[in-house]
């Protein structure tokens, strides 16, 4: 009898002693990203983890897992409905299977450059896609720039028709795929994490990507061709589950939300930066050779992929469009 009060008593005793500590246990908030960290992103979700944990120290942690070490964009909304991460920052190319309105910004030629495109992403039109996700349980708290895509490949691309034939990986959205059917090429949505290997094996010909993601994981090593088309815009959209965000102390949202556009508004300035700076590494480096379209040799890109406009207009709106093109004047 003795010995099961002592037993009893020894087991309140743990549990007291261990509430405080499980009660004090800081919030975690797992970020999650396929980029490397010298990158606009990267230095976005490592920003927002040094704000956070200094304003927020002992309540929030954040721990960042750049280059698909924890989720490939594939499987990180998933995983976020799941609760198996908190945040993420896709590109606007990969949330089809959540939303078809994003993908607008996958239209080619569509913005003339990232100056239009924030124009349309802090409109009243581009603010309401933020909340595009909603229905499906998530929710977008701001938008991220990367820069315009560019165009590597194992030949010189001058004019469409140098593209035909060729092997071009894309991110997972339809509107990229049609794209490059435009010009006779054949698309290969493939994850981010595997395009350097790609490349390298000459098993793809070609893709497309901003000068950071060029620059940063090596592509221009392995591909001696570079056309600066600024064809498309990649940007990002940074997510959290409703669930999460939701459930966050009424004390603590505020902070973590005023910590992220902090973050935003330094991962812009990087993306800024690195566009020209990149670019500038890659010409210097002599690996490969950054080709310029003259007025007539782009006009024929334009030309061939901007039927796929009128293509994806049922799926996105045709309003939608014309908003995002008007962000241009
Ligand atoms: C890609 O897959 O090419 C990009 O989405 C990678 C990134 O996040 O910038």
């Amino acid at each position: 009898m003795l010995l099961k009060k002592i037993t009893v008593l020894s087991a309140l005793l743990c549990l007291f002693l261990a509430a405080p500590a499980f009660a004090n246990k800081p919030i975690v908030i797992k970020f999650s990203h396929v980029v490397a960290e010298n990158t606009p992103k990267g230095q976005m979700a490592n920003k927002f983890k040094a704000l956070v944990e200094e304003r927020l120290a002992g309540k929030v942690e954040v721990k960042v897992y750049p280059s698909s070490q924890l989720f490939g964009d594939k499987k990180v909304l998933q995983a976020m409905l799941l609760g198996d991460v908190q945040m993420a920052a896709p590109s606007l190319s990969k949330f089809k299977t959540y939303t078809k309105t994003l993908q607008l910004f996958d239209l080619p030629f569509l913005f003339k450059d990232m100056e239009a495109v924030d124009r349309f992403q802090q409109s009243p039109a581009g603010q309401d896609l933020l909340k595009s996700l909603s229905k499906k349980g998530l929710i977008g708290l701001g938008y991220l720039h990367n820069g315009m895509k560019q165009l590597s490949a194992s030949k010189v691309l001058k004019v469409p028709a140098d593209a035909k034939g060729l092997k071009f990986r894309i991110m997972g959205s339809d509107v990229l795929a049609a794209q490059f059917q435009a010009v006779g090429a054949a698309p290969l949505k493939k994850p981010f994490s595997e395009v350097f290997t790609l490349l390298q094996t000459k098993a793809i010909d070609g893709q497309e990507n901003t000068w950071s993601n060029i620059y940063s994981k090596k592509f221009f090593e392995v591909q001696p061709y570079i056309t600066e088309s600024d064809h498309g815009v990649l940007d990002y959209m940074v997510v959290t589950s409703k669930e999460f965000w939701m459930g966050l102390p009424d004390d603590i949202r505020p902070v973590v939300k005023k910590s992220l556009d902090e973050a935003i508004a330094l991962g812009n300035k990087v993306a800024s930066e690195k566009s020209v700076s990149d670019k500038k590494k890659i010409t210097e480096s002599g690996r490969s050779e950054v080709i310029t379209l003259t007025d007539a040799e782009r006009n024929l890109w334009v030309e061939a992929m901007k039927p796929v406009w009128k293509q994806f207009e049922g799926q996105i709106g045709k309003e939608l469009i014309d908003a995002a093109y008007n962000s241009n004047k």
